[in-house]
């Protein structure tokens, strides 16, 4: 997040304290102007469904693509109507079901056997399938969608039967949806778009809309070449008019990101409570762990972290690590969970650190493992802070499990 001082951001820490969550909504906005050439910019909120971003993302005119109940009500709460909202879910609970039927929201299908319960709930009758080519990719295997070895979408083969299915249903397939992955390289996304004219070839005319899914990547390694943004739009608008011209009819073009429109507009602040030496390496522990930012220890993802403020010392690899009772809650390992130092001043306790492009993922998966409080979090507009989430206080975190149980006999 270029352009807020040190010092402004100290600030921040003082006010609202550590670990503390900063996102620049100006930054998002930047983000989604690179990707206006797609008809429909739907944003993943998996990967941060803050509520004044949510908010700002629907008075914006985008849509929004929720997993559960909580999600789709969270979309409502924004200020999303109901068009815009679509349920891309491996499986439908009953509160789903519920929601979706209430406010006719749209869902997009990755499991044949989700149709009947889909067609049944009285949710809009339109339904879009997500299809799994036989391939995917991502920037680690755990976030791979696509491929004999994910669970996600319809097999690309059974497509033909699950629109007869769908039609005995009485339901109408109005769009095609391709996902492969997370942090996706060009070349890859680009394959899925020979698929999809393929598939696009082969369905009925009912169908009339394209989801390019996710999956832009992010360059979070200083030297990571940017993602080629307009190379990735110009391909599949270029392939939309061939399909267009081809098919003779109207087609709108959806893309689906999550990460690339937030992760570059978040900090994680943290701050320093001990150092210490052992003979391999030299350790920073700070206040925030894999229960604030859990994709270093989910997937070995390196996040660039730099000190705030004057730190004395020559910069030195250290190793920064979080605060629970677990050896993997190391912020600086890599996939196999060995410590990674970066490159850091000789911080003191007391200083604080930044922890870089945390926008997407982090917040989204915090946790209140070993009984931390989720942490606190503010949101930049037009230069303004505003503090949209105070640090959860204990008695909050304690109220889903409120120990009013009498003893069992
Ligand atoms: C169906 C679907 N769409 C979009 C996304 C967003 O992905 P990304 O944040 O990589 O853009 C995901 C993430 O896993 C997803 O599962």
């Amino acid at each position: 997040m270029s352009g807020w001082s040190s010092e402004t951001l100290l600030a921040l820490a003082r006010e609202h304290g550590t670990p503390l969550y900063v996102l620049d909504l100006d930054r998002v906005r930047a983000q989604v102007r690179l990707l206006e050439g797609f008809d429909v910019v739907r944003y993943a909120q998996k990967a941060n469904p803050g509520s004044a971003l949510l908010t700002a993302l629907a008075a914006d005119g985008l849509s929004v693509d929720a997993v559960s109940a909580g999600e789709v009500l969270r979309a409502l709460r924004a200020g999303f109507p109901a068009d815009r909202i679509e349920l891309v879910s491996d499986v439908f609970d009953r509160e789903a079901l519920a929601l979706i039927g209430q406010h006719g929201v749209r869902a997009n299908l990755g499991s044949a056997d989700l149709i009947e319960p889909y067609a049944d709930c009285g949710a809009s009758r339109t339904c879009t399938l997500r299809i799994n080519p036989g391939f995917g990719a991502g920037h680690d295997r755990k976030v791979t969608t696509g491929g004999p070895a994910s669970k996600h979408g319809i097999w690309h083969t059974e497509l033909e039967a699950t629109y007869r299915r769908a039609r005995a249903a009485g339901l109408v397939v109005t769009g095609l949806h391709v996902h492969i992955g997370s942090g996706v390289e060009l070349e890859n996304l680009e394959r899925t778009i020979e698929v999809m004219g393929e598939w696009l070839r082969q369905a009925p005319a009912s169908v009339e809309r394209v989801s390019a899914g996710g999956g832009l990547p992010m360059p979070y390694r200083e030297g990571d070449a940017p993602f080629p943004v307009e190379r990735y739009v110009d391909a599949w608008r270029s392939a939309r008019d061939g399909w267009q011209r081809e098919l003779e009819r109207d087609i709108t073009l959806e893309v689906e990101p999550g990460r690339f429109l937030v992760a570059s507009a978040g900090i994680l602040i943290t701050q320093v409570h001990a150092r210490k030496r052992t003979p391999d390496w030299d350790w920073v522990l700070v206040d925030a762990g894999f229960h604030t930012l859990a994709r270093p220890m989910l997937y070995g993802a390196h996040h660039r972290i730099t000190a705030l403020g004057d730190c004395a010392g020559p910069e030195q690899p250290r190793v920064v690590a979080g605060p629970l009772c677990e050896a993997s809650d190391v912020l600086t390992q890599d996939k196999n969970g060995t410590p990674t130092p970066q490159l850091l001043p000789d911080v003191c306790v007391g200083d604080a650190l930044c922890i870089h492009d945390t926008g997407a993922y982090g917040m989204s998966m915090a946790s209140n493992y070993n009984g931390f409080p989720l942490p606190a979090e503010v949101v930049i507009q037009n230069g303004a802070v505003h503090a949209v989430r105070p640090r959860q206080s204990l008695d909050a975190m304690l109220a889903s499990d409120p120990f009013d149980t009498p003893p069992f006999a």
